[in-house]
């Protein structure tokens, strides 16, 4: 069995969009640069994918709680945060063609695109505008938050005084950003409207190198628990001249996408600069008070932050591969695509198929069944060759055909997505046979 790994994000691109993974934001209208929607298979995967991560990082930590904070918030908030003045990236314009690049993408002077000369790099703030109330004026100003962080600084006396976390603790948030990126590319890579996962965790400042130390080793095991191959993902610290000018330290996940070596996440040691920001802007006291030392500090924080959609690509680029299958006794070959998906991540964890429509009956019962215990599908449709190829196009661990035999046998045929084995399991084995085989 020859196989091939993933060269091309195209073939995701249109494997997302056959099996309905993912969908150009508003196709009908000719699209909307930077947007995406996500499809039946897709919103199951990145459900996943959230739950996964308020698994390790809230549910099974005493140190962790969770918040939820509205999109838009009070426009001092960027103001305090800096994003006002500073959240832009240089953009240039070519004279000749007119295309437009973010200044980071183009190391020459002239064009990537036609060699036309390049106007110099204009500063451009990527937040989204917009107004509250119904009057368009200046003090209506509001922005779509390009971060989910900075409502955790703002609302970090509320949720520690509430739940009585004592520091060190952390708050985690999960929802939409929002960037208004100049050149959007490589897929959902870098898109307008995203999802993040951030946690802050809030830190007796001398002790933030621990904590830095501790979330990257955290964070690069919950890749790797995701299924992700260690090879391909690696830590980058930060160069002193990449770090914020408040920032002790930083270091970036990144994988190795078929365009290169790329950002998933950012761990920082960002000190207390968040918190002092808005402490400054807002006058009001965010600081801690240690009971038992009675000590008053400003918590230092380490930010741990990754994208949703980054890490639903990550997913399925890892998981990709192409292979010549043989499908006959003759040795004929075809090639077959498969998404290696962690069964816990798939879709589908089984699909449950009638070797003929006659049989359909008792097949949707055994699946309606398992539903309560397993995300599963029943297809009719097709060869049971056929059933086996969609199904393995979009990660499902394990197929199951009910034959004109089972009637008599009360057993199934199970056929392995990875290795394409079959064997014969009793009726009354199956939801112990799912959920030993993770
Ligand atoms: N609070 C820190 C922060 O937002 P960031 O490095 O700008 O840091 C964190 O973003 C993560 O959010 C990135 O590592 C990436 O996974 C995701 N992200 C940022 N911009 C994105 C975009 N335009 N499209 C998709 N994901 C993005």
């Amino acid at each position: 069995m020859k196989e091939n790994t993933l060269d091309n994000i195209d073939k995701i691109v249109s494997l997302c969009k056959r099996r309905g993974f993912m969908f150009p934001s508003s196709e009908i209208y000719g699209g909307i640069t930077g947007f995406w929607d996500y499809g039946p298979l897709g919103v199951e995967l990145k459900r996943k994918i959230k739950d996964f991560w308020w698994e390790r990082t809230v549910r099974l930590r005493d140190d962790v709680v969770g918040l939820d904070t509205s999109i838009i918030c009070h426009p001092q908030t960027w103001i305090a945060s800096g994003h006002v003045s500073h959240f832009s990236d240089p953009m240039v314009d070519c004279k000749k063609c007119k295309r437009r690049f973010r200044g980071d993408d183009v190391s020459a002077t002239a064009c990537p695109e036609c060699g036309g000369e390049l106007t110099p790099p204009r500063q451009f703030n990527l937040m989204f505008k917009t107004f509250v109330g119904p009057v368009e004026s200046e003090s209506a100003v509001a922005y779509l938050r390009p971060e989910t962080c900075q409502s955790i600084f703002t609302q970090f006396k509320n949720v520690q005084i509430s739940s009585r976390m004592k520091v060190p603790f952390g708050i985690a948030q999960v929802g939409k950003s929002f960037r208004n990126e100049i050149t959007p590319k490589n897929f959902i890579f870098r898109s307008r409207e995203f999802e993040q996962m951030e946690m802050e965790f809030f830190v007796r400042p001398a002790e933030s190198q621990k904590w830095y130390e501790h979330w990257i080793a955290e964070r690069l095991q919950w890749f790797y628990d995701l299924g992700i191959q260690k090879e391909k993902l690696r830590i980058r610290p930060h160069a002193k001249d990449e770090l914020a000018h408040y920032a002790k330290g930083c270091s970036d996940v990144e994988y190795q996408f078929p365009f290169g070596w790329s950002e998933l996440e950012g761990i920082a040691d960002r000190g207390d600069y968040d918190l002092q920001q808005h402490l400054k802007a807002s006058g009001k006291d965010l600081s801690y008070f240690d009971e038992e030392t009675k000590e008053k500090f400003v918590p230092g924080v380490v930010e741990c932050s990754v994208g949703v959609d980054r890490t639903f690509l990550t997913i399925l680029c890892d998981a990709y591969h192409e292979e010549e299958a043989p499908t006959s006794e003759k040795g004929e070959s075809e090639k077959r695509v498969v998404l290696r998906l962690n069964p816990r991540m798939a879709p589908y964890r089984a699909a449950f198929f009638p070797l003929s429509k006659k049989l359909g009956e008792p097949v949707r019962r055994l699946e309606h069944d398992l539903r309560k215990k397993f995300s599963t599908d029943y297809d009719e449709v097709g060869s049971i060759g056929k059933r086996y190829r969609r199904h393995d196009e979009i990660g499902t661990p394990f197929c199951l055909t009910y034959d004109f035999e089972s009637e008599k046998d009360q057993k199934v045929t199970v056929r392995h997505r990875d290795t394409m084995i079959q064997e014969r399991i009793g009726l009354e084995q199956i939801e112990h046979y799912l959920q030993e085989n993770q």
